[in-house]
């Protein structure tokens, strides 16, 4: 008897169900059949009276049951809710239509600084370099004559990866580890073993230190390098090529300074400073803006080229560095809260 019942339920469930046309029509329905006086609920009642050897099969008949009945409600639930989608819009959706809004998207403020460092320096012949973010420690310390044992290595405080981890498109060799790379100069190591000088490149950037994150600190931050090698480069092409920059970049009346400084990549290096009357607040102090200096013999021992032939310049700056300067930001954090209220100030969109 409840065998044939529920057999008859199923059965009208099954075919009752397409033809709801909407969420009323459906939800007086399921409350005909499951609800508190529905006609699965009756038929669960009347279990009490099934003898008891018979229980179990009968139990898993009311769920066999149960299931299939669920099963026309959620397709006849999932096609409801899809045509209240549809007509609440007006219309089937598109997805291949061009958006109705009108803020198109804009390129963040740190790929607009890096944008036009880059197009600077393509102008007078430097061209794009690309590393890779993973690197070894060959490329980021060794080869730029940072040992192991250097203290510049604890400078630039870094994200090993596990020792056991091997990757396929950055070979290292057994005793060494890959890290994150902790700045650009890794990009100089590879273009140098890649193209023969003359060598003109800017490699823009992601790198990664164990910074406590604070208003000037990042763990995760944006560098742009420049490496010229040729023969007879000298400190005034070195000068002079970030003369240029400068004055582009932070107005025709900027002047520059170096700074003797100290890297194990370059000799002489040099920190250099920079000035402008044009700069509101920030006007007519020196300000710190990037590490530069002539590439050091050992640089050039370690890529199989001879520094008696050979002589060139680097540099490297923070992107945000620039860009704070450049847009009045003095919390590098808000640069990576995607909040668009601060976005929307840098991408000529109106507001
Ligand atoms: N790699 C240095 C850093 O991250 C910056 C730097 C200094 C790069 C001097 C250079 C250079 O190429 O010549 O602090």
């Amino acid at each position: 008897m409840i065998e044939e019942k529920l057999d008859t339920l199923v059965t009208l469930v099954d075919e009752s169900c397409p033809n709801l046309k909407n969420r009323a029509e459906f939800d007086n329905f399921k409350a005909s059949i499951s609800g508190p006086r529905g006609q699965l609920t009756e038929i669960m009642k009347s279990m009490g009276s099934v003898p008891k050897e018979e229980k179990p099969a009968m139990g898993k008949k009311i769920n066999e049951a149960k299931q299939l009945i669920q099963k026309s409600f959620d397709a006849a639930n999932n096609r409801i809710e899809e045509a209240e989608l549809v007509s609440s819009l007006g219309a089937p959706i598109d997805p291949t239509l061009p958006s109705p809004d009108e803020a198109k998207g804009a390129i963040h403020p740190i790929a607009q600084v890096r944008d036009q460092v880059v197009d600077l320096f393509h102008r007078i012949g430097f061209s794009v370099a690309e590393g890779t973010e993973l690197e070894t420690e060959y490329y980021c310390f060794d080869a730029l004559n940072i040992p192991s044992d250097h203290p510049a290595r604890d400078m630039q405080d870094s994200y090993f990866m596990p020792e056991s981890l091997s990757i396929s498109n950055v070979s290292k060799k057994t005793d060494e580890q890959y890290l994150l790379r902790t700045h650009t100069s890794s990009v100089q190591i590879r273009t140098l073993l890649e193209e023969k000088p003359p060598i003109r490149i800017v490699a823009p950037g992601r790198c990664f230190r164990r910074d406590t994150p604070d208003a000037t600190h990042s763990a995760n931050f944006h560098q742009i390098e420049g490496l010229y090698v040729d023969k007879k480069v000298t400190l005034t092409d070195l000068k002079a090529t970030l003369d240029y920059f400068v004055k582009q970049v932070f107005g025709a009346s900027a002047k520059t300074r170096l700074r003797p400084s100290f890297f194990p990549f370059t000799e002489p290096s040099f920190e250099m400073d920079f000035y402008s009357p044009d700069l509101g607040k920030l006007s007519n102090k020196w300000l710190e803006i990037m590490g530069c200096g002539m590439v050091d013999p050992e640089v050039f021992k370690s890529v199989g080229l001879d520094p008696e032939e050979y002589s060139g310049f680097a540099f490297g700056m923070g992107i945000e560095r620039i860009a704070m300067i450049l847009q009045g930001v003095d919390d590098i954090r808000y640069y990576y809260h995607n909040d668009i209220r601060f976005l929307r100030q840098f991408s000529g969109i109106k507001q």
